[in-house]
């Protein structure tokens, strides 16, 4: 047994894991400005955070996007076989959809409702105005609260798929995302 394989890059690694916490933390805000009075200040300061992380998300996820294609995966010791290794692959699709297709929603929801959304104070172009955009407005909120929930239960199933690796199979899937090489039988 030796420490072997190569580990994510630095940058791949910090967006990541900034990114697993900025995501906790806007879910967190919407959820918990439930338990608020209606008209409460902190309501409302809730909703900035949600907004405004789920923007920085956006923008950010395309970084990662482009490390994650110009760069070479750090390959998994001992090997998947092709059918686990397309699995994970859709996984990541999957999350990556998500990460963009959810704060879109929230912008074009809002937008369709009448409300200007502006990024650390800048105003978003409008996609879609109140007047075509209204008769819409239910349901792309209810998709952006749908997909916004369905990707909590993607995240909880892609970290237990990770703990697995860790912990079960125990290969390096996990510690090439901490950042260390582990001795694994190869
Ligand atoms: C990756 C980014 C985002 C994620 C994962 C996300 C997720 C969610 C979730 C889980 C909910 C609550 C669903 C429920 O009540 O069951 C929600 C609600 C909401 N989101 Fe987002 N969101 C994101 C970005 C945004 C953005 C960029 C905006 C607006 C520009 C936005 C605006 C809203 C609004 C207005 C609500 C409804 C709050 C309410 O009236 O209860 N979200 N989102
Ligand atoms: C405690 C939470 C998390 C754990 C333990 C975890 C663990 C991991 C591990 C071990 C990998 C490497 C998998 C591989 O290379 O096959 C990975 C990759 C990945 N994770 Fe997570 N993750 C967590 C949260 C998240 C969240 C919140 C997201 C975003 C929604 C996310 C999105 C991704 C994506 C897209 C990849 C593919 C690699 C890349 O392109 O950056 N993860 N994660």
């Amino acid at each position: 047994m030796s420490a072997s394989g190569a580990v994510y890059s630095g940058r791949q690694r910090l967006l990541h894991w900034l990114m697993a916490l900025m995501l906790a933390s806007l879910i967190l805000a919407v959820e918990i400005k439930g338990e608020f009075a209606k008209g409460d200040p902190r309501i409302g300061q809730l909703m900035i955070w949600h907004k405004q992380v789920g923007l920085w998300v956006l923008v950010l996820v395309w970084f990662r996007l482009y490390w994650r294609y110009t760069q070479s995966m750090p390959e998994i010791i001992p090997p998947l076989s092709r059918l686990v290794r397309l699995g994970a692959q859709g996984m990541h699709v999957l999350l990556y959809l998500m990460m963009i297709g959810i704060p879109l929603l929230g912008i074009l929801f809002s937008q369709a409702k009448g409300k200007l959304i502006d990024f650390m104070g800048i105003p978003l172009p409008l996609l879609l105005d109140e007047s075509t955009g209204l008769p819409y407005a239910l349901s792309l909120k209810s998709l952006h609260q749908w997909l916004g929930n369905a990707l909590i239960y993607l995240i909880v199933i892609h970290a237990l798929f990770a703990l697995f690796h860790h912990w079960i199979r125990r290969d390096n899937t996990l510690t090439r995302m901490l950042g260390f090489r582990r001795a694994v039988a190869q």
